[in-house]
């Protein structure tokens, strides 16, 4: 067969460093007139369409202007089965879990719905311009199976796995230690490394394991240690006092997941709202990442993330962004960056735009050690592209006429921008969404 050769031209932001360690300039890499050369699914060059225009050559050549062309948006966290229970009124974290959440969850074990609502789920991912996320499905394996196999359908490179559960909610909700391993196993060996695909192990928070659950999710992880690991950290402070009390042995809710080996590269702790200092340390120190969600810590009440310190220097710790939907509030990383730059402002700390761009990007890549596939425009990376209209509503074309420069025009975005402005979406190097015209 013909190879695929596809050449994007336009303005073309990317990350070549980590703007909180680099320094925003430094990091970013912008092509006013940008060409993004694409092969077979990959990207085999980058730069200005002057330099890089006598390689065109055999490629379809598509012309975005005075769009905005970026590495496709990557969501740490989200719940495809809560789409049918965004906005659900009035609680917090866990009489929200015990009045919505788990009532609709236990839908999940008909196959048929899993699979309706996983492809709405990740057809308004593209729409959004997310052409990654680490999801949690429920605790059937009817409900990843239908994930995975919309998610293959797609060619998406998308983390899943199935909740691990086995006390303190309804017992159609439940598994066991045992279940829990061997199910996930099963899942494992059917998904991980297939196509695209990567499997997250996904206890989903300590309250509802019981220790002979955490420990067997920490024995699957060290059988599996390529697969990722995905849970929730002291999101609530009912939820964090509520551990104490469950695991008075440990001396904080990090020990816990410590002391059954759920830390370490490729975990994800969604939340890690009211941390205490050790914790960080072993977040840094133990290579652990965190998933930060503002849309669902407001909404929720649950706290104000604390960015002075997850990105003090030394002991930084790798963040990326989340939706956490069905508790956040949208699935646009643009609506979540303008409400991470609200987080923020509240904790006396300035979220440069370029910086939040970098958290639902490279940096979200290199917190999930997914750097060298996604997150960027380089050769060699998978070509997940999304096409920004930066002036996608009247107001926001009003306001972008005064905007004096990328920096400006990506913090509007962030600010007032959400779904309607993705025009078009790439996934490796195939068309897979466009605006209609
Ligand atoms: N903690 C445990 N489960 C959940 C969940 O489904 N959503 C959120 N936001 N927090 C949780
Ligand atoms: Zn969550």
């Amino acid at each position: 067969a013909r190879p695929n050769r596809l050449a994007l031209r336009g303005p073309t932001l990317t990350f070549r460093a980590d703007p909180f360690e680099a320094g925003d300039a430094a990091a970013m890499h912008y092509e006013t007139d940008g060409l993004t050369l694409v092969e077979n699914g990959r990207i085999t060059g980058f730069g200005s369409y002057d330099r890089l225009r006598a390689r065109l050559d055999g490629h379809e050549l598509k012309h975005y202007g005075d769009a905005l062309i970026l590495p496709g948006f990557i969501d740490m966290h989200a719940h495809y089965p809560q789409l049918q229970m965004m906005g659900a009124y009035g609680k917090q974290l866990l009489d929200w879990l015990n009045q919505y959440t788990f009532e609709v969850e236990q839908q999940f074990g008909d196959a048929a719905h899993a699979r309706r609502v996983s492809d709405f789920f990740l057809d308004q991912c593209l729409r959004a311009g997310t052409t990654t996320a680490s999801v949690y499905c429920t605790v059937h394996p009817a409900s990843v199976d239908a994930f995975f196999d919309a998610a293959q359908a797609r060619n998406m490179r998308m983390i899943a796995g199935k909740v691990l559960m086995d006390r303190n909610a309804p017992g159609a909700l439940c598994d066991d230690a045992r279940s829990a391993y061997d199910e996930s196993e099963a899942l494992i060996r059917k998904w991980h490394g297939r196509g695209r695909l990567s499997y997250a192990i996904t206890p989903r928070f300590a309250p509802s394991c019981t220790p002979a659950q955490l420990e067997a999710a920490g024995a699957l992880w060290k059988r599996y240690p390529g697969t990722h690991l995905q849970t929730h950290i002291s999101e609530n402070r009912h939820e964090v006092d509520w551990v104490r009390r469950l695991f008075p042995e440990h001396a904080h809710y990090l020990d816990v997941y410590r002391h059954y080996g759920l830390t370490g590269p490729r975990s994800v702790f969604g939340h890690a709202v009211h941390l205490a200092e050790p914790e960080w340390r072993h977040l840094t120190e133990s290579g652990s990442a965190i998933a930060h969600c503002p849309t669902s810590n407001t909404f929720l009440g649950s706290g104000l993330f604390d960015y002075q310190r997850a990105f003090q220097r030394p002991g930084a710790v790798r963040v990326g962004l989340g939706s956490d939907i069905g508790a956040g509030t949208s699935l646009s990383m643009l609506q979540t960056m303008g409400a991470a730059y609200k987080v923020a402002q509240l904790g006396d700390y300035s979220l440069s735009a370029p910086r939040a761009f970098y958290l639902a990007t490279r940096g979200a890549a290199r917190a999930l050690c997914l750097d060298e596939h996604i997150g960027s425009i380089a050769p060699g990376m998978e070509a997940d592209l999304v096409v920004l209209n930066l002036a996608s509503t009247p107001l926001i074309e009003f306001r972008m006429r005064h905007c004096r420069g990328i920096e400006e025009a990506l913090f509007i975005q962030m600010t007032m921008a959400d779904d309607r402005a993705t025009l078009a979406v790439y996934i490796a190097g195939e068309p897979a969404y466009e605006a209609a015209a």
